[in-house]
């Protein structure tokens, strides 16, 4: 039997507004690719303003029928007026087909080009028949509230927009602020919540909106020059906590991952080791960062261990290098740091300083290949000491020299 756990609370009077929230924590991998144990929340929000219901967003699809029993504790489906897509995603737009038949038909629905041409190709055309699509900033007012909508294109999606409430100044972000991770409170009012919470956002960030990384800074800053974002007294997302004790924060937050700020000394040291050989050199490279008091942070792919390359890539925005060990198997990076490696290049490609470790038995073929994926991205080739069998005391001595001179590189 399905426990998902469903929160139906309301977060103000005036406006009369809800939050209608899922937390899926039967979900095993995101987009059916990032492992997540900590599971993850739907948000949907419900506001009653004047002769209007607005609804804005809904879940994904499998809950369909859980999202029409919340909803009706709220609201008739049919009394909604106004349905604000901000995202086509189908873990946001998932209830919609049904939520419409059970509506009739009768809301206005409100979104991009790019999110009505969506629906179309996910739901059929009756699902679009009453839509409005939006220009970027456009004010539209629904019953005694003003809303301008923002397009926000590659947050997640290039259908993606926010809509902010003008009067009451909320805005309600969707995938823009969201995380990972199953909250025990729906705001950010408990300092341990939120503490436990943002690296669950780092690593949703990276591993859902990663490879459009740069989009990050520049919507923040588009939403700043528009005087939103310091004004407001709510940031509503799609996912995870609503932020109204410190609503900037989150954005702050997604800046910092956007732009890769590093923490103060922290390394990502992430290698493979089938027999112990790249274990062996990886320990000095650890033993040499921290007595140059560095906090190596280590992911390793052995025998014994096999850690989820999402949990790696949350671990990339905020490091200040990267260390990375790799065998040679069958004349290629090892399969596991293959993959680690496409990922990370692909998701959390930053102009940060890397030192690639690597042992052979009888050809080193893995160090170079992995030199030639750094040197084609963004980030910057400090060394590659890649040696042959046990570790001998001149590759020692060679892999702290490279250690120093990663220390040396502008950390
Ligand atoms: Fe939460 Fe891109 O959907």
């Amino acid at each position: 039997m399905c426990m998902v756990k469903v929160w139906v609370e309301k977060l103000l009077d005036e406006p009369e507004l809800y939050i209608l929230r899922l937390d899926d924590s039967e979900i095993k991998h995101f987009e059916a690719a990032w492992s997540i144990p900590e599971g993850i929340t739907y948000n949907a929000y419900l506001m009653k303003v004047g002769d209007a219901v607005v609804l804005f967003d809904t879940w994904k699809g499998e809950y369909t029928e859980k999202f029409l029993e919340s909803l009706s504790t709220l609201v008739d489906p049919k009394e909604i007026t106004h349905i604000i897509v901000h995202h086509t995603e189908p873990d946001h737009s998932g209830a919609l087909p049904k939520l419409l038949e059970l509506n009739e038909y009768r809301a206005k629905l409100i979104g991009t080009t790019f999110a009505k041409n969506l629906l179309q190709g996910f739901y059929g055309d009756k699902v679009v028949e009453n839509f409005h699509t939006i220009k970027d900033g456009e004010e539209v007012k629904i019953g005694n509230r003003t809303f301008r909508f923002i397009t926000v294109p590659w947050l997640h999606w290039p259908d993606t927009m926010i809509t902010y409430d003008v009067e009451d100044k909320l805005i309600f972000s969707c995938d823009a602020g969201g995380g990972y991770g199953i909250p025990e409170a729906i705001d950010d009012s408990d300092e341990d919540v939120v503490k436990k919470y943002l690296p669950y956002v780092t690593k949703y960030i990276v591993t859902v909106i990663g490879h459009y990384h740069k989009y990050i800074v520049q919507n923040i800053k588009k939403l700043k020059e528009l005087g939103i974002i310091e004004n407001a007294n709510m940031i509503l997302p799609g996912h995870g906590l609503i932020w109204r004790k410190s609503p900037t924060r989150i954005f702050e937050h997604y800046e910092r991952v956007g732009a890769g700020i590093p923490t103060k000394d922290k390394v990502l040291v992430i290698y493979d080791s089938m027999y112990g050989f790249v274990e062996k050199r990886m320990s000095v490279v650890i033993e040499e960062l921290k007595r140059y008091g560095k906090k190596p942070v280590v992911y390793r792919f052995t025998d014994k261990e096999n850690p989820a390359i999402s949990d790696i890539l949350g671990e990339v925005p905020d490091s200040e290098a990267l260390v990375i060990g790799v065998s040679t198997y069958e004349a290629d990076i090892h399969p596991r740091m293959r993959c680690a490696l496409y990922e990370i290049l692909d998701k959390a490609n930053y102009e940060k300083p890397v030192l690639i470790v690597g042992a052979f038995g009888w050809g080193g073929v893995a160090g170079k290949k992995v030199e030639t994926l750094i040197s084609r991205s963004k980030f910057e080739l400090v060394d590659v000491v890649e040696t042959k069998g046990r570790m001998t005391s001149e590759d020692e001595e060679r892999l702290r020299e490279a250690v120093r001179k990663l220390i040396q590189w502008q950390l």
